[in-house]
């Protein structure tokens, strides 16, 4: 197997040793082996830290003191119990698994990991860690603590919520196994990644692992686990034709469907926008001209500087155009246009980043006419 060189006894033995003496040894789902107090401690303490889960695993309990009075209870006597505690599939999921346990199992909980996994809820981790406190079956955790330890204790450098890095975490974390002590072991495991090998303030001087670790030795336990991987934002050209005549500037109506449906905006110039070698927007002149000549006649032309504007999805590049006219041309009749005093701005419904860059062009205007 490509990961049995991996085997190391001396990793198990030294996180069992530490959690012996200085791990967690009287959370109220500890020192038993009811299944059903240990799978709803399970399924609680996921996305939930422990401080949050106390007041409720002990209230849930006093209501459902066994797993035939959960499943038989109305799913919104449950709902109730786990309200305040967040994310609510948990709560419908543990209802629905209480029932299958009662129905399939005559309510005792399966011991063999791989059948937990098929009931509603219990993921790979969470089985094999009811699995391991409930019977002492050797199953291997992998949550998001385990993975931030093992990113650095081994020094992965790749993505832990990547599927190629979170498999062979995985065979890692099964062939780091003990062959006994594998409750002190999960705990441990549990713990180190709660108490000490924090995400933001690792305490590295009280680690067990700290002579072996690989982010220690190199100064990367910051840096380690790596942060998921942004993906560039796709970016977005537009021509906005900023339009002045007589103290006014033209807006024009977006069309309802796509960005800033419906708000006024600047005249948008068709077609797409060509880059430069340097990545720099290329004006194409015919098309602005096209876009211009039912507008009126222009007197002057500038291009103004790019303004960027970064929405959640992507990155939008507008190009100003400024066109001050000689004549101003009919508006159509169909009313998509309308020419607004520059001093209106401030009040008008325009997207920020217009508005923005129309106040700092013509913003002015309530003292010195410029256009
Ligand atoms: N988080 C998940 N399972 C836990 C457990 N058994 N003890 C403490 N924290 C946990």
């Amino acid at each position: 197997m490509q990961y049995e060189r991996l085997e190391d006894p001396a990793f198990s033995a030294t996180l069992i040793a530490w959690q012996r003496q200085h791990g967690r040894h009287t959370l109220p789902w500890q020192n038993t082996r009811d299944a059903y107090r240990i799978w709803l401690s399970e399924i609680m303490l996921q996305q939930t830290q422990v401080a949050a889960v106390l007041g409720y695993y002990a209230r849930f309990l006093e209501r459902f003191p066994t797993v035939h009075d959960l499943a038989a209870a109305p799913v919104e006597d449950v709902m109730a119990q786990w309200s305040g505690l967040g994310y609510y599939t948990r709560a419908r999921n543990l209802h629905k698994c209480a029932q299958r346990v009662v129905a399939e199992y005559g309510g005792v909980f399966p011991s063999d990991p791989v059948l937990l996994a098929e009931l509603p809820g219990i993921g790979r981790s969470t089985a094999a860690a009811i699995a391991a406190f409930s019977s002492g079956t050797r199953a291997a955790i992998m949550d998001g603590n385990v993975k931030r330890v093992f990113a650095r204790v081994f020094g992965i450098d790749t993505y832990p919520g990547e599927r190629k890095t979170e498999e062979a975490m995985w065979r890692r974390a099964e062939a780091l196994l003990p062959a006994a002590d594998i409750e002190a072991y999960t705990q441990g495991l549990m713990d180190m990644g709660a108490t000490l090998c924090t995400r933001s303030s690792p305490d590295c001087t009280r680690c067990p692992m700290q002579p072996r670790c690989v982010a220690h030795a190199t100064d990367r336990v910051k840096e380690l686990p790596v942060r998921k991987p942004r993906k560039a934002t796709p970016e977005k050209h537009a021509v906005l034709l900023v339009v002045v005549h007589g103290g006014q500037v033209l807006l024009e109506q977006r069309p309802a469907a796509g960005i800033w449906g419906g708000l006024l905006s600047l005249p948008e110039v068709a077609g797409h926008v060509a880059m430069t070698e340097d990545d720099v927007p290329e004006l194409d002149d015919e098309a602005v001209a096209r876009a211009l000549l039912p507008l009126g006649v222009p007197e002057s032309r500038e291009r103004l500087n790019v303004v960027t504007h970064v929405f959640t999805h992507y990155r939008l590049q507008i190009v100003p155009v400024l066109a001050t006219l000689a004549q101003r041309a009919p508006l159509a009749a169909d009313g998509r246009y309308l020419w607004l005093d520059t001093g209106k701005i401030a009040d008008a419904a325009l997207p920020a980043p217009v508005k923005k860059l129309l106040l700092e062009l013509l913003g002015t205007d309530a003292q010195g006419r410029m256009f």
